[in-house]
């Protein structure tokens, strides 16, 4: 993965043939198949069949180094650093004191999906505001240890957000392709005002990674899209996390969105992981939620019992998973198998509804992250969810990253000459259009006599 690197010691296994390689001798695909590769975590165990790791010692040195100054400890995803490829000797990761996330409680979203007991792990709050922080700490600093002076990644927006802020503050050069429309201007002024070549290519996401995956074998440059193993780790951690916030008890359920599917890898990896580390003992099942119209992983899983993708001209207004050839499925696979965990799909408007309820609970999140909750309505319809069970809801992007979005929704006009116009009658409850008044205190004391009788 570049000449610099004093990282042998990382192995590398292709997720197709297990071939195994070391870091320092393989690119992002197996040499072998072209399959994708994953860190290998925990290494081989002695002799003795025994891991070298103290579950109870790993537990509070992570819980100490929250008390330290120290921005290799701040940092929620490098607090914990056992489970993570070390970076060499000399070498300090990019950080902007990501991770550390808070877990909510939702009640009013749990009694309108069903349950007693809802939460909402919300990675929305991370520094630029989306899950890819946690990953992008880890991509970008073996980036830069690797000696590399540009990075790149084809994105429906957080990514690229994230990419080039971490980019920046390792004093490395960006390159973004984004498709052309389709894609949230505050995740796009992000990029730019982080200093990234920012192309906007006249295809979709999936046309994008195409072109980026010819780029990066003609150039010298790193990718940092979700197939990089090094964003997985980093993005494990976001499990070890929540269940340190949960006290090391295993929730029932972690439902999560799915677009690339590289995040829901993640956090299975990290559950098998915590497993065999003898930090859990059991595993929450970990389901994965897509829009109807990017539905490549449930089309996959019903149709072929996912052996064989199937891809899909995606469409949703959920631009962040508008993805339908996803580069992780073979990875999202295995963890549902490992988990138990399942996958449904929603609606346009399901998700509309969903997001607005997430808002109304004070929390907030963009319409990617609001399918969870869609999601878990249907999976308690269907039985797959009880209603005593724990369930633990990945929010993945924050409100402010699609106020488009938002916007046309409380204003009414989001699904406005569109096919879902009719269906969409149904969220007029949850609308709040923005009140144009006279300066005057009686319009503004009318609107609030108004109000106190629609409550
Ligand atoms: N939620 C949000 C807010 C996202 O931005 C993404 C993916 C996902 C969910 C899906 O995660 O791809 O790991 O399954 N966004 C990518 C991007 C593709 O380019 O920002 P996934």
């Amino acid at each position: 993965m570049g000449t610099e690197s004093k990282v042998d010691d990382i192995l590398l296994r292709c997720i197709g043939c297990g071939a195994l390689t070391p870091v320092s001798e393989s690119g992002l695909a197996c040499a072998r198949c072209d399959d994708i590769l994953e860190v290998v975590f925990p290494p081989a165990p002695d002799a003795a069949g025994k891991l070298n790791f103290d579950a109870d010692a790993l537990r509070s040195v992570w819980l100490e180094r929250r008390a330290s100054h120290l921005p290799v400890d701040e940092s929620g995803v490098w607090r914990f650093r056992e489970v993570l490829p070390a970076l060499g000797e000399g070498h300090s990761p990019i950080t902007l004191g990501e991770g550390n996330t808070p877990l909510y409680e939702l009640s009013r979203c749990a009694s309108s999906a069903g349950v007693r007991t809802l939460y909402a792990k919300h990675l929305g709050m991370n520094p630029t505001g989306s899950f890819k922080d946690t990953g992008m700490t880890v991509a970008a600093s073996f980036a830069r240890q690797d000696g590399f002076r540009w990075v790149a990644c084809a994105s429906t927006g957080n990514t690229s957000a994230s990419m080039a802020a971490y980019a920046a503050r390792g004093g490395m050069r960006s390159l973004v392709l984004i498709p052309d429309g389709k894609i949230s201007w505050s995740k796009l002024s992000q990029a730019l005002d982080y200093g990234a070549i920012t192309c906007q290519v006249k295809t979709d996401f999936d046309g994008c990674m195409g072109l980026l995956n010819e780029i990066v074998r003609r150039m010298p440059i790193y990718l940092l899209n979700s197939i990089n193993p090094f964003r997985l780790e980093g993005q494990k951690t976001v499990a070890y996390e929540l269940l340190e916030q949960f006290d090391w008890r295993v929730p029932d359920h972690v439902i999560v969105p799915g677009g690339n599917l590289g995040n829901c890898s993640a956090l299975g990896k990290a559950l098998v992981e915590m497993q065999a580390l003898g930090l859990i003992s059991t595993l929450p099942k970990l389901s994965v939620i897509q829009a109807e119209g990017a539905n490549a992983l449930i089309r996959t899983m019903r149709e072929t019992g996912g052996k064989k993708l199937i891809r899909v001209q995606a469409d949703t207004m959920a631009t962040a998973i508008r993805i339908g050839n996803p580069g992780s499925w073979k990875k999202a696979v295995r963890v549902l198998e490992a988990t138990g965990g399942t996958v449904e799909q929603v609606s346009e408007v399901e998700i509309a509804l969903a997001k607005a309820e997430i808002g109304a609970d004070g929390i907030g999140c963009e319409p990617a992250s609001a399918v969870t909750l869609a999601g878990l309505k249907k999976l308690v319809a269907r039985g797959f969810v009880e209603r005593e069970e724990t369930v633990v809801l990945i929010l993945t992007g924050h409100l402010l990253k699609d106020p488009d979005f938002t916007l046309k929704f409380h204003r009414g006009d989001l699904f406005a000459g569109t096919a879902h116009e009719r269906e969409s009658k149904v969220l007029t409850s949850q609308q709040r259009a923005p009140i144009v008044l006279d300066a005057t205190v009686e319009a503004v004391l009318k609107v609030l006599e108004t109000a106190e009788k629609q409550n």
